[in-house]
């Protein structure tokens, strides 16, 4: 996908991003989760977005700072009750761009898969380890790869279905760079408009290992955020990893 960067997905996406993904009761267990983890902070979300999680996790009492690459998403955030006064740094996640330690570091939907090279992964583990204090977490929310999604490496798969609107998924696949590129294709009576993805997946395996080269260890993996158990059935995962040595001076 030419002309792709790490800004794309955010800056084409913010206008339509809550109606299609905000739903509150999906994000009650999520923050409590957040919240049990981190206590009152400071965390640090990558790839904070609108706020979908960061404001009502701050809501809990709890200081909630953020990265982002796209300004139009930020603007979306400062747009919100709240939302003014969370601190966020523009820029990219593969390196976390920010001064200090906290409790926990999350990255949630998906979003650390938004890094599109192995290498980029292992930054971002080995940069989120420098940020954790004493007893920190790292928590990444991420499903478990599908291929069986894709028939000669390629999909539509039809999202969503609605009276005056019908969004549909166009992928292609390559399993040798683990990367999806897809167009989300929102068809309306007064035309289309296309929301542009794309991923590099990896196993669960595969994050553990960047985990350990960062000294960092799975501390749990859940299935979902009630804590369900994580099995062969799983779609999603929910990791917390933690340190394994003494603290590491902040570079
Ligand atoms: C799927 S949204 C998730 C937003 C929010 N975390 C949530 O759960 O609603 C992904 C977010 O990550 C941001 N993003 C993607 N790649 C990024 C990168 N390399 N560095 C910083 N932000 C990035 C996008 O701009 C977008 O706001």
């Amino acid at each position: 996908m030419g002309e792709y960067g790490s800004e794309t997905y955010g800056d084409k996406i913010a206008g339509v991003y809550d109606e299609w993904f905000d739903a509150p009761e999906d994000t009650e267990t999520t923050v409590d989760f957040l919240r049990e983890l981190g206590g009152a902070g400071p965390v640090l979300e990558l790839g904070i977005g609108t706020g979908r999680i960061a404001l009502p996790l701050g809501r809990k009492g709890v200081e909630v700072h953020g990265i982002d690459a796209s300004e139009a998403m930020v603007e979306k955030l400062r747009s919100k009750p709240g939302g003014e006064s969370v601190p966020v740094t523009l820029g990219d996640f593969a390196e976390v761009g920010v001064e200090g330690r906290f409790s926990l570091v999350y990255v949630v939907f998906n979003t650390f898969f938004a890094l599109l090279s192995q290498e980029d992964q292992v930054r971002c583990f080995a940069s989120v380890a420098r940020h954790l204090g004493a007893g920190g977490a790292f928590v990444v929310e991420a499903f478990v790869p599908d291929l069986s999604r894709f028939t000669f490496g390629q999909t539509p798969q039809t999202r969503h279905v609605g009276t005056d609107e019908v969004v549909i998924e166009y992928s292609r696949h390559d399993p040798v760079r683990q990367r999806v590129d897809s167009q989300n294709v929102a068809i309306r009576e007064d035309g289309a408009r296309l929301y542009p993805v794309s991923l590099r997946y990896a196993w669960p395996s595969e994050l553990d290992l960047m985990a350990r080269l960062a000294g960092l260890t799975l501390r749990e993996r859940y299935g979902g955020w009630n804590r369900q158990p994580f099995i062969q059935a799983s779609e999603t995962h929910i990791s917390v990893y933690e340190k394994i040595g003494p603290e590491a001076p902040i570079r």
